[in-house]
């Protein structure tokens, strides 16, 4: 069963993602945290980044692998994930760079780095808890509708909603988002031991009743977290709004 926590405010839904995420890291202080992009994880980032300076969590351990990236942008262009992940959270807690992965969109050989990520992700032990949000659309990562279930990392073509919904990173023009991206598939997601989706805003809320409570479907990949023995959606009020949680699946 999906559990379910509503989060006051932003702040609050970083405040509880953060508990997970340190329950985690002291649980397995080498564990591996799989993490994500958006707006939506940036409140847990903060918040990480405060317990860190407050000595409340050791990231000295810790490795990450990210969801995804921009295929032909490299690390240093300032939308790529690689970028947002330095600015946002690894620049300001003491993390190895060599623990912290994401996928080289820059790679002359897109096919060899997909094997090469799987193989670090597997040769690491896999992912103890995977941050998500979601897209509009239902995607998670850059697992567009339509995405086979059982994929590993793999290069897609984004999807033109999701252009025109990240087309503010690109002074407004979608034509300027990269077309394609590196990602995890949903096999590598799925294979996660825990995930929490983190999601906000009424815009989400229709998708969000879709994926968790409608049919398990590709052309709703997020949909497959329901099969999936250990999900914490943690939502704001506006983003559930669509969804009756029952009183047991509430935490
Ligand atoms: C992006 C990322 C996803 C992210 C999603 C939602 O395209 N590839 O990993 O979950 O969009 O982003 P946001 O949280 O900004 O709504």
């Amino acid at each position: 069963m999906i559990r379910y926590r509503i989060a006051d405010s932003m702040e609050d839904m970083g405040y509880r993602a953060a508990d997970m995420a340190a329950e985690q890291i002291a649980d397995k202080p080498d564990g591996v945290l799989g993490l994500a992009t958006g707006s939506t994880p940036l409140p847990l980032y903060e918040e990480l980044t405060r317990r860190s300076d407050a000595g409340e969590v050791d990231f000295s351990g810790v490795r990450t692998v990210n969801l995804d990236e921009y295929v032909g942008l490299p690390g240093d262009h300032p939308q790529s994930y690689r970028y947002f992940m330095q600015v946002h959270l690894f620049d300001h807690i003491p993390i190895d760079p060599a623990n912290t992965a994401l996928p080289d969109g820059m790679a002359e050989d897109l096919a060899d780095e997909c094997r090469a990520y799987d193989a670090l992700i597997e040769a690491w032990g896999g992912i103890d808890l995977q941050v998500l949000g979601i897209g509009h659309n239902g995607h998670i990562g850059f697992n567009e509708p339509g995405s086979v279930f059982t994929l590993k990392t793999h290069v897609v073509d984004i999807a033109r909603r999701t252009r025109i919904a990240n087309a503010r990173f690109f002074r407004g023009d979608p034509e300027r988002v990269p077309g394609q991206a590196v990602t995890m598939g949903i096999g590598n997601i799925m294979a996660a031991r825990k995930i929490v989706l983190l999601v906000s805003g009424r815009s989400k809320a229709e998708i969000l009743e879709r994926a968790l409570c409608g049919d398990v479907n590709p052309l709703v990949p997020a949909s497959v977290l329901q099969l999936h023995p250990d999900v914490t959606v943690i939502a704001d009020q506006q983003a559930a709004a669509c969804i009756e949680i029952p009183e047991a699946a509430m935490i």
